[in-house]
Formats: structure tokens, C-alpha cells, sequence
């Protein structure tokens, strides 16, 4: 990785939980993000969606303030979605939250809200465009009007499209003040890399943004020893945790970040109650930390702009937790130490983190650890474990033993002990 991408990503990989907001005119149906695709619905009948669209309860500020609570240090939102309805002030299209009865650049009140919590912003583009006229349709794979004969002999110049789509991000980049994290959505097919002519938009968000941190999504392979220069500041694994970690083919580790959903939506879908538990969900988090990774936790807000009930009581459970435990995730990454039996290992420099999911019997086996521990501490209330070398004779030579009174784990989430290594 280069000095500048390393630089660059720094903040990122130390803060490892961001929120992660998918909202558009799709909220109405409430069927998903990919409602227009999934049922092939015609421009006209999406319309009455975007002439509806009114969310009166839109507050970004206690959005902020949630994802803040919640122990997040950053957040990225969809400023535009495959739809291609667009939630800032565009100059290049009428399809806009400005031209809605919203009224407003839900972007740029967003941007205020979250910087004013001192959370860094990022913003969701999507490469895909569903109501753009030079977007390929009949042929395209995931196009609602794909197949449809009436769009067979449509005449589209997509290098216009290119065009606009430039023109866009070129905006959300100028407009809104420092943005610290541009996340495009997707390549495929033959639509990636250079055919985003995605060399050229790299250049010219970087003279407006020297620091803003760019996803892998625009193609590209992050993993090569040079990579493109759109191949990206880190990579976003979705919907599942990658085994162990991701490196590249020097063998280095590629900063990552994966995203997932809380249901089984990312945008708001009235009958998904499938809802992850808090528990699950930080146990998820712990696990990204461990293999030196972040957990992009997305809500779907509905159509009053309210991020769904569930979420919000998930999240608050989840910031109930990060207040005493915060510190074993962040600046923290994976430790050289194996997974041990009863949970995971984080790391900070000379401090490590036992996150224990297991009570298991008897005392705490940390194996490699042997006369190498100089205090353990419970991380919630830093009351004094204490560390013995050998248990139930000489059988165990490489192990360290936290000798803990608990018959239950303190805390069923994630127990975690906070070991101070020696030198
Ligand atoms: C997928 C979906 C998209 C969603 C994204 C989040 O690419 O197509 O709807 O925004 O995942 O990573």
C-alpha cells in the first residue's frame, strides 16, 4: 500500500463502526431498494412515489446523535440509488428531493448533522441509474425495463451518461463541503473500471478531495501489488465477515470494511421484522476488529424519515455496550495471537482484549501467554483479575490462566478483559 492510501485510511481503520443509511423514494413502497428491478415497474408507477415523497420527521440531528450513541464514528448515506432518485440539490437533473413536496437536499441537512456530532461523512453513489434516458435498459441484467420490447429499439448514447454521472459526483464533491468517504455501487459485466472512465473521475475527485477515502467498487483489483488507480482505499465485503482477514497478494493486509443489514433489507421494508440481535451485532463487530476490519451497520429509515423502531432500540443496546467496552474496538485490529477457544482476541499495541462468548469451566486458558501478562482488568468496571500460571499441575506449560470467580459471564453479550502484555 502506498504511504498516501495508508495515510489516508488511517482514521478509517481506527474508528472500525460506521452507520450506514440507505433512504430514497423507495421507503414509500417499502419493499426494498430494489423494488423498481424486482418488479419491473414501469417509470409511471414509481412516479406517484416521488410526487408523494414528503418525510416530515426527517431529523438528521437525532440521527447523529443515535449513531453517535451507538459508539459509530462515521456514517455513509445514499445520495443517489440505482433509481436514480437523487436527495441533494443536482443541477443536472429535475429527479431530485428538492423537486418533491420534501423540498429539501436531504444530502446537505445530513452533512450539517452528522459533522456537527463530529462524525465524518461519507456519501453512497450509485453507478447504476434506472431513470437515467442513456442508461442501457432492454440489455441490461438488472434495468425494471430489462427484456421489455418497448425499450428494445431505444436509442441511448451511454458515454452521455458517463457524462452526468461525473457531472454528479463532481457536485457532491464540491458542494458539501469535506467529504471523508465516497462509496460507489457497482461494477458489472463489462461496466467496470474504465468504462466508468473511472481513471478520470478518480483525478478529478481527488484535486477537489485529496483525503477522501474511495471503496473498491469501481473495479479494479485492490489486491494487486499496483493497483488501478480507482482500485481503491479499502474493500466492502457484504453481508458476510471474511474468514480471516483480507490480504493482498504481497501478503499485507487490505483495509476493509464490511456492510451489512440489520434485517434482511437495506432499504426500509414494512414486513422484514427478521431483525439481528444486539448481541449478535456486536459479537459481529468484534469479530471485523479481530481480523483488523470495520462494521458498516446499516438502517433503513421509512417514509417520515424515521429510522424504524427496531433499529433505533438495537442501536441503543449497542451503545449501552461500546460505553464501557469502546475501548477494545477502537484503534484496535487483530492480534498475531490464534482464536482462542472461548472467544476473540483485539489489539492495541501492548494492550490486548479478551472478548470472552463463552464461559466455558474453571479458569481462563490463554494459551502463548505464560509469564507474559502483567495485569488483567475486567474492562467494565476495571476491577482486578487475577493471572495464574499454571492450573491443575504442569500439564499446561504454555498457558496463562485468568482466574475468574464468575459462574456466569458478567456480561452475556461480550465479557471483555483487558490484559496489559509486558514488554
Ligand atoms: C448491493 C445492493 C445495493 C446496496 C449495496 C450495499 O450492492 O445492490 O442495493 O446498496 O449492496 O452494499
Amino acid at each position: 500500500m502506498s504511504i498516501n492510501k495508508r495515510e489516508r485510511i488511517d482514521w478509517l481503520m481506527k474508528a472500525r463502526f460506521g452507520m450506514f443509511i440507505h433512504w430514497g423514494l423507495y421507503a414509500i413502497p417499502a419493499r426494498g431498494e430494489w423494488v423498481r428491478s424486482q418488479e419491473k415497474m414501469p417509470n409511471e408507477d414509481y412516479e406517484i412515489y416521488f410526487k408523494e415523497f414528503n418525510p416530515t420527521n426527517y431529523d438528521p440531528q437525532k440521527w447523529a446523535q443515535l449513531a453517535k450513541y451507538a459508539g459509530m464514528k462515521y456514517a455513509v448515506m445514499t445520495a443517489k440509488h440505482h433509481d436514480g432518485f437523487c436527495l441533494f440539490d443536482s443541477k443536472l437533473t429535475d429527479y431530485k428531493s428538492t423537486n418533491t413536496p420534501a423540498k429539501r437536499d436531504i444530502i446537505k441537512d445530513y452533512v450539517d448533522a452528522f459533522r456537527k456530532e463530529n462524525l465524518h461523512v461519507g456519501l453512497y453513489y450509485s453507478l447504476l441509474d434506472w431513470h437515467h434516458d442513456e442508461y442501457p435498459a432492454y440489455n441490461d441484467p438488472y434495468h425494471p425495463m430489462r427484456g421489455n420490447e418497448s425499450f428494445k429499439n431505444r436509442n441511448h448514447d451511454f458515454s452521455k451518461y458517463i457524462d452526468y454521472m461525473h457531472g454528479q459526483v463532481s457536485e457532491l464533491t464540491t458542494n458539501y463541503g469535506k467529504i471523508d468517504i465516497l462509496w460507489f455501487d457497482f461494477s458489472y459485466g463489462d461496466k467496470t473500471g474504465e468504462a466508468w472512465k473511472a481513471s478520470e473521475l478518480i483525478k478529478m475527485v481527488r484535486s477537489s478531495q485529496p483525503d477522501i477515502i474511495i471503496n473498491n467498487r469501481l473495479g479494479g483489483n485492490i489486491k494487486a501489488q499496483n493497483p488501478e488507480i480507482y482500485a481503491g482505499d479499502f474493500t466492502t465485503p457484504e453481508q458476510m465477515i471474511p474468514p480471516e482477514g483480507i490480504f493482498d497478494e504481497l501478503g499485507d493486509p487490505v483495509p476493509w470494511e464490511a456492510c451489512i443489514t440489520m434485517n434482511d433489507h437495506w432499504g426500509y421494508c414494512s414486513h422484514d421484522k427478521n431483525f439481528k440481535s444486539a448481541k449478535h451485532i456486536i459479537r459481529l463487530l468484534i469479530e471485523c476488529v479481530s481480523k483488523n476490519g470495520n462494521l458498516l451497520l446499516n438502517v433503513g429509515p421509512n417514509a417520515k424519515g424515521e429510522i424504524p423502531d427496531e433499529s433505533v432500540e438495537i442501536l441503543l443496546q449497542i451503545g449501552k455496550w461500546m460505553d464501557k467496552n469502546g475501548e477494545s474496538v477502537y484503534n484496535c485490529g487483530s492480534s498475531e495471537l490464534p482464536k482462542p477457544e472461548w472467544g476473540r482476541y483485539t489489539k492495541n499495541g501492548r494492550k490486548l482484549y479478551a472478548h470472552i462468548f463463552e464461559r466455558g469451566l474453571g479458569p481462563i486458558a490463554l494459551k502463548g501467554l505464560k509469564g507474559k501478562v502483567k495485569k488483567a482488568r475486567l474492562l467494565s468496571d476495571l476491577s482486578e483479575i487475577k493471572v495464574i500460571d499454571s492450573w491443575n499441575g504442569t500439564d499446561y506449560q504454555d498457558y496463562a490462566f485468568l482466574d475468574v470467580q464468575w459462574s456466569n459471564l458478567p456480561d452475556d453479550i461480550d465479557t471483555v478483559v483487558k490484559l496489559e502484555l509486558k514488554e
